[in-house]
């Protein structure tokens, strides 16, 4: 009999959020069989696999069994001499602490994110992450359908006014990240292209509700984003060194507190191409201002 993700085999994903998460153990993240991984993450939509194993190489192997990669970033330089790989260092003011999707400002952001731990601070320095789908079906009737008739206008260039441990590192941060700036149109519904779930795709890029005022959009965003980050749909993933999380970013947000000081805290991320999202009529996504970053990721047809 074939296994399935529910069976209490020992390589079996442990659910640890009620409504996303899931951890493997005692796991080769290589060679665990790759259907199982797609089932588990379809299901779960954030898998942690405990004591990895892995290091650059390995993380780049097994990124690369989703599908080609984009390159660390379209703005922020990589890990020196592995253009795969982002360094995500808090000293140097990367502190993700707004919830975002990964890359949302081009059009065919990432589909899958990777990160590894390499450095993590005694306390604090977790993960949060988030469904969109279950935040999506929360919504009121009427919400609901609302929301799937907008498109929202993301960007790398906005007023990121949240405080941060290092102001002046995450200002030079917030510079290098901005400086080829990117304007996308993405529906505010995604649909899954593997399971045709619908997912808010908003998060931080989104900074504007087409065809509504600045004023407009900014409330109506946040009463959507109100249902992203209730704790209901969120998982918090403490880490130690060497585990590796691996989220569909097609149907998530994440958000990293910025709660551990000066305490050093290093991640890698590696990030699998994706297509360029449809919403709920099949349009799909849309450039406004800048290229298709290829320098960045392979380009889509689609
Ligand atoms: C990221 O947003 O890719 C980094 C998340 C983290 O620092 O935990």
């Amino acid at each position: 009999m074939s296994q399935t993700i529910s069976e209490p085999v020992h390589r079996t994903a442990r659910q640890i959020g009620g409504r996303i998460g899931a951890e493997f153990t005692d796991v080769d993240p290589l060679t665990l069989p790759l259907e199982e991984i797609v089932l588990a993450l379809r299901r779960h939509k954030a898998l942690v696999f405990r004591d990895a194993g892995l290091d650059d190489d390995g993380q780049l192997a097994f990124a690369a069994r989703f599908g080609e990669l984009t390159r660390a970033h379209p703005t922020v330089p990589s890990v020196d001499g592995r253009p795969d790989i982002l360094p995500v260092r808090g000293e140097e003011g990367i502190r993700s602490n707004t919830w975002h999707t990964d890359v949302t400002f081009v059009r065919t952001p990432p589909k899958l994110s990777t990160l590894r731990a390499l450095v993590v601070p005694p306390y604090g320095g977790e993960t949060l992450i988030a469904n969109t789908a279950t935040a999506y079906r929360d919504l009121p009737r009427p919400l609901r359908e609302f929301a799937d008739g907008l498109w929202a206008v993301h960007t790398n260039d906005y007023d990121y006014a949240v405080p941060s441990t290092n102001a002046e590192k995450a200002a030079e941060y917030r510079r290098v990240f901005a400086s080829r700036r990117y304007r996308t149109a993405h529906p505010v519904v995604r649909v899954h292209p593997e399971t045709g779930e619908r997912g808010l795709f908003i998060g931080g890029f989104a900074q504007k509700l087409i065809g509504l005022s600045g004023t407009e959009s900014r409330d109506i965003l946040r009463i959507f984003q109100s249902y992203v980050t209730r704790p209901e749909n969120i998982v918090r993933v403490r880490w130690r060194p060497g585990d590796l999380v691996l989220f569909d970013n097609r149907i998530t947000q994440h958000y990293a507190p910025d709660d551990y000081g000066d305490q050093p805290r290093v991640l890698h991320r590696v990030t699998v191409a994706g297509d360029a999202p449809a919403g709920v009529t099949g349009d799909r996504s849309y450039i406004l201002e800048g290229d298709a970053a290829p320098h960045y990721t392979p380009a889509r047809a689609a």
